[in-house]
């Protein structure tokens, strides 16, 4: 008899449970169905069914196969266009996973958004430019920047609210470097531009107080370096690529020390241009995380100024020596972005999907350094 009742029991159970689960697929299937990626594009400001969404907010858990591929699962919201560039959204490159997921610069989501990206620089002045309503539950906060610790102020602003990190930095949650190489799947034969001049410098910002200048101050005492950028010889940035390819040389000096911190200096000044940079940045080993130990001349590796001079003038003078240090490009190619910030966000769809399901960082300030 007990047997029989407890049989009847879980049948009872079992028929309530699946019944509520067709109808939350039914609601959530219609509810969903209706706001398309283009009802959601940014100039159009429609408000959303929040209840419908709240329901995928909250239960990630639930079988995302359910859900026909074009509908999207994730909200990622830009707080800002990072220090007021624009890109188009929604239009990832093939190459990053960027599936089920809707970016958007309509703050009326942020209630429904399941993660927040906050620049930097643009909420850096005060903690009321961050979000003031409360936090939906399971949303993620993403800090982002790609400058450097040394160009940035006020990191304390966001201590104890993010969850996520997204930087330049390897050991960031979200790593996203200035460039990268990738490795070619056949040897090819490459030509070096041809070169008509020696040493090339491209600066914007010529501060006095960075360390740079000092040591080019040095360095032109010994070889001669034309320099380009404001207040000095013009560049039009249509003949960028022509101007600097004649060079045997590009002085990739970088504003600011530290880990990781390789900018377009090298990568697209040097590396995609066809000079070979003379480096000045994280210690030599850190490049070689990156790039390999024979492309690049690094400052380090001489004991002065004068020293490293005289090595440039050496190769100048030694064509053979002078291209073993393109030999890697047989091997690699520098891989090309349409924008840096464009990249950067189309890479948080996918790391959203992977990330621990708690996660918070009480200080940024303790570790971006
Ligand atoms: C840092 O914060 C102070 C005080 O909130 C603010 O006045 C200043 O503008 C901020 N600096 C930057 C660079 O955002
Ligand atoms: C994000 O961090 C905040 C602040 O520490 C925390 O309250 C929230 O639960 C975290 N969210 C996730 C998804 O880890």
């Amino acid at each position: 008899m007990a047997s029989r009742k407890l049989i009847s029991q879980t049948w009872a159970i079992i028929l309530i449970l699946s019944s509520f689960l067709i109808f939350l697929l039914f609601t959530l299937y219609h509810g969903m169905k209706l706001p398309t990626h283009k009802a959601y594009s940014t100039k159009q400001k429609i408000v959303p069914d929040c209840s419908m969404y709240s329901i995928e907010v909250n239960s990630r858990t639930l079988p995302q196969q359910k859900m026909s591929s074009d509908l999207p699962s994730l909200i990622i919201l830009l707080w800002t266009w990072p220090s007021g560039h624009t890109f188009p959204l929604n239009q990832c490159p093939a190459s990053i996973d960027s599936s089920n997921c809707l970016f958007t610069v309509d703050r009326s989501l942020y209630s429904v958004a399941n993660a927040v990206v906050f620049h930097h620089r643009d909420v850096s002045g005060s903690k009321s430019l961050l979000a003031q309503e409360p936090r939906p539950p399971h949303q993620y906060w993403i800090w982002f920047s790609l400058e450097s610790p040394s160009n940035i102020r006020n990191l304390s602003v966001v201590d104890n609210i993010m969850n996520l990190t997204m930087s330049y930095r390897v050991d960031s949650d979200i790593f996203m470097p200035y460039g990268r190489l990738a490795k070619l799947d056949k040897q090819y034969d490459f030509t070096i531009p041809e070169k008509t001049a020696l040493v090339a410098w491209l600066i914007s910002n010529w501060n006095l107080k960075h360390k740079r200048l000092e040591y080019y101050k040095e360095l032109k005492k010994h070889i001669q370096i034309d320099i380009y950028g404001k207040h000095h010889l013009p560049l039009p940035s249509e003949l960028k690529f022509l101007n600097l390819a004649k060079y045997k040389f590009y002085l990739a000096f970088e504003n600011s020390i530290h880990e990781d911190y390789i900018t377009e200096k090298l990568w697209t000044n040097s590396f995609l241009i066809g000079t070979v940079p003379v480096v000045m940045g994280p210690p030599r080993k850190n490049y070689e995380r990156f790039i390999p130990p024979d492309s690049f001349i690094h400052v380090e590796d001489f004991s002065s100024a004068k020293e490293l001079a005289s090595y440039l003038l050496s190769l100048d003078k030694d064509d053979q020596k002078y291209q073993r240090y393109f030999n890697w490009k047989s091997n690699y190619q520098v891989v090309k972005m349409r924008s840096i910030f464009e990249t950067a966000y189309c890479k948080v769809c996918k790391a959203l999907k992977e990330a621990p399901s708690y996660r918070t960082i009480p200080s940024i300030a303790e570790w971006f350094k």
